[in-house]
């Protein structure tokens, strides 16, 4: 079968299924609605579905490709979304080594450099090389091998030693950017990138594993090299990795070719060069990108040309200067020669292409003392060990403090207070502690290991270590000033309710004075209050009472985020709005039924569901209705005391309605607890038909599931299953 022509649009609703019961249309329609669900759940975190409708729609293409794997599209979601865990990695030798690159750090390496490569040519008999540089960012991840046969994905390849590298492909798969098919594409073709994980990406996975009270990755390439090498593709999924394309390595136009031309020795870097400029047809590397890019595969929109070497330093610096603002780590820039003639002449030099080199950065490392390790307090009471340093400079800034993470990561580092330590400045994150200076760990001197304190540094209250967590934490929860101090700076934070002139330092100072205590202090805060308060004038502390006041404008799901409750980030605040509509729905909530809800699993149902029971937790939310903050999603269903009315219910919805638009007859559904899944089945409980509903009103029909237009639906919201047609009949 060819690939499914499914550029999946996922804002798009996906289409109706077959009227009849052809296995090759049937096929073609799960593929496209499953890898429409797979991109709205993976790579939006935004789902449409429940889990079992999409388990029930993916194990049914999984059976009916089993069936007639004749029909399967190489592209099938059911390809991406790897299969059962390997008991170990296979080798894989490649067919034409995967080369590193000597590096420059100066201008005159540089130019070292291009004297070299001139003078080499010149023995050549080449005396006026046409020096054309390709500029590309060194990313900081994993060298890979994709390689494709017939334009479809067969195989990935770690670098390893550069001969024998690990076939990752159950891993590669996974990685949204890979394209699985490759239209026009020789019968061998083998593209050669980077896997990386962005620093978003990276962030959140942090975040995850340490709300999990997981041991969190010191950097996105430990992180990436770890989830390449898993062995359960759904682990590597759990850490979302990227690509960049930035060659290729084996071409071959029939197959056969490639192995004959490896084993002749053809294959070096510069012998496959002039075929790959055959095969695809382009006269050098960067028509070599463009060629890639037009396939679909991922190639950095801001690679450049130069014509000579100081516009090439130039830009070099200019992605030095980038570099922290970019989305991705990069630890240094590529120079290759475009030319294909030019790279051949030039051949390699052991494991090095004389055509190419690394410009890299200035470290970002640097060795200092560590003077002590100190503890802060989390939002929910965990401590966090960090780093007082004799300050240094590490790639021009100064650095006196570093996180160290966790405890783990702490024992595991092995670094004490008085150690010569590595420290690790990295884009925008936190500097970092990396691990003790060579030989530091080898004195007999040492101090002994710190340990985290008996006691709460900010409240003085005895600590406690429980099993399941990395951290130790301080129970004082609502007491405690630090966590005090943590809650109202995220509720004021920039994702959270966005309050304009109120940052750290001011609530830090709120918090000192006595003027709040929890984030419901802040509406009752006046002018009057702040203007004795150092920082504040009539302008200013107008302006900060007024963008308070303003924040109760924030819609419910960011108060949700905001108040800081456990496992409740920007996604779930959102999901749970939905769902629920109103805060005192929420509050009522089993956590069966929290556990319902898009997103969250039972593990996290239980969390949110003992949080919310909390005494604190419900006086404050008293305090914020009283407040005037916004507590309820319109069109979530808020009149209605019972949340639960439709629960579970499956819901399909058809066609279009007179006046609903899908997505607010989604959003009323959810909040009555309903499930709105988009196929028909036994089990489904009711389908909203609207004008021009196809086949899923007729298998409705089919099937005898209820069927019933927009007043039905209407009636539905209100009354409940007990307005459904024939109800009494269906039992
Ligand atoms: S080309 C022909 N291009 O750097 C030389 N490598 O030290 C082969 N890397 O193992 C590499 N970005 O992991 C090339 N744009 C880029 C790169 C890049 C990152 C890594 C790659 C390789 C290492 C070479």
């Amino acid at each position: 079968m060819t690939p499914s022509d499914a550029t999946p649009n996922a804002d798009a609703p996906p289409p109706e299924p077959p009227a009849d019961g052809d296995p090759a249309r049937r096929i073609a329609w799960l593929t496209t609605v499953v890898e429409h669900h797979r991109v709205r759940y993976y790579e939006q975190d935004d789902p449409e579905i429940g889990d079992d409708a999409y388990d029930a729609l993916f194990a049914e293409l999984e059976a009916l490709e089993a069936e007639h794997p004749e029909l399967a599209a190489p592209d099938s979601p059911t390809r991406r979304v790897g299969g059962a865990p390997l008991d170990k990695l296979d080798k894989v030798r490649h067919e034409q080594p995967m080369l590193s690159l000597a590096n420059a750090r100066s201008g005159e390496e540089l130019q070292g450099w291009v004297d070299r490569m001139r003078t080499h040519l010149g023995r050549e008999g080449i005396t006026d090389p046409d020096f054309r540089f390709v500029i590309e960012p060194k990313v900081d991840g994993l060298a890979m091998s994709l390689r494709y046969e017939d334009g479809v994905l067969v195989r990935a390849a770690t670098r390893g030693d550069g001969e024998v590298g690990e076939d990752v492909t159950h891993n590669v798969r996974t990685i949204p950017d890979v394209p699985l098919v490759v239209r026009d594409a020789p019968a061998v073709l083998e593209v050669r990138g980077e896997v990386y994980i962005a620093l978003d990406d990276f962030r959140r996975v942090n975040e995850r594993r340490a709300a999990a009270g997981e041991s969190t990755f010191m950097n996105p390439r430990n992180s990436a090299a770890g989830a390449i090498r898993q062995l359960d593709p759904r682990q590597a999924r759990q850490r979302p990795m990227s690509f960049w394309a930035y060659g290729v390595g084996v071409v071959a136009a029939t197959a056969g070719d490639d192995a004959e031309a490896a084993t002749e020795g053809r294959a070096g870097a510069a012998g496959t060069a002039a075929s790959v400029g055959a095969v695809l047809g382009v006269d050098g590397h960067h028509g070599t990108l463009t060629w890639l890019r037009d396939r679909g595969f991922p190639v950095n929109d801001e690679i450049e040309v130069a014509a000579d070497v100081d516009r090439a330093l130039a830009i070099c610096e200019g992605w030095g200067e980038r570099r922290d603002r970019l989305a991705f780590e990069i630890d240094g820039v590529v120079l290759k020669l475009d030319d294909f003639e030019l790279q051949r002449r030039l051949g390699t030099v052991g494991r090095d292409p004389r055509w190419a080199i690394a410009w890299k950065f200035p470290p970002r490392t640097a060795v200092t003392t560590l003077r002590e390790v100190v503890w802060s307090v989390g939002k929910f009471g965990d401590l966090h060990p960090y780093a007082v340093l004799e300050p240094v400079n590490v790639s021009g800034v100064t650095v006196g403090q570093a996180t160290l993470h966790n405890e783990e990561d702490l024992a595991r580092k092995d670094v004490r207070p008085g150690d010569r330590v590595i420290v690790l400045r990295a884009g925008d994150v936190i500097p970092q502690v990396i691990s003790p200076a060579p030989h530091e760990a080898e004195r007999d001197d040492r101090a002994d290991p710190p340990r985290p304190p008996a006691s709460c540094p900010a409240c003085g209250a005895p600590t406690e270590k429980p099993d399941d967590s990395v951290f130790t934490r301080c129970p004082n929860r609502g007491g405690c000033p630090g966590q005090q101090w943590q809650l109202l700076r995220h509720y004021v934070s920039r994702g959270a309710m966005d309050i304009d002139g109120l940052g750290e330092k001011q609530v830090a100072q709120l918090l000192e004075v006595g003027l709040v205590r929890t984030v419901a202090d802040l509406y009752d805060l006046t002018v009057e209050q702040l203007l004795p308060l150092e920082g504040y004038a009539e302008t200013s502390a107008t302006r900060v009472v007024d963008a308070i006041a303003r924040s109760r404008e924030q819609p419910f799901a960011r108060v949700l985020f905001a108040i800081g409750i456990e496992e409740v980030g920007q996604v779930t605040g959102r999901n749970l709005a939905a769902r629920f509509g109103t805060i005192d729905r929420l509050l009522d909530a089993p956590p069966e039924q929290l556990a319902a809800t898009p997103g969250v699993g039972d593990k996290m149902a239980g969390i949110i569901a003992g949080r919310l029971a909390d005494p604190a937790v419900r006086e404050l939310v008293e305090r914020l209705r009283a407040a005037g903050v916004t507590l309820a999603q319109e069109g979530a269903g808020e009149d209605d005391p019972a949340g639960d009315l439709l629960d579970g219910v499956t819901v399909v919805l058809t066609g279009t309605l007179p006046t609903l638009t899908r997505e607010e007859a989604t959003t009323r559904l959810l909040a009555r607890g309903a499930r709105v899944t988009t196929s028909v089945s036994k089990k489904t409980g009711v389908v909203v038909a609207g004008d021009s509903a196809g086949s899923k009103l007729e298998k409705a029909e089919r099937l005898g599931v209820p069927v019933v237009d927009e007043p039905g639906l209407l009636r539905l919201l209100e009354e409940g299953p007990a307005a459904l047609p024939g109800d009494d009949v269906a039992g």
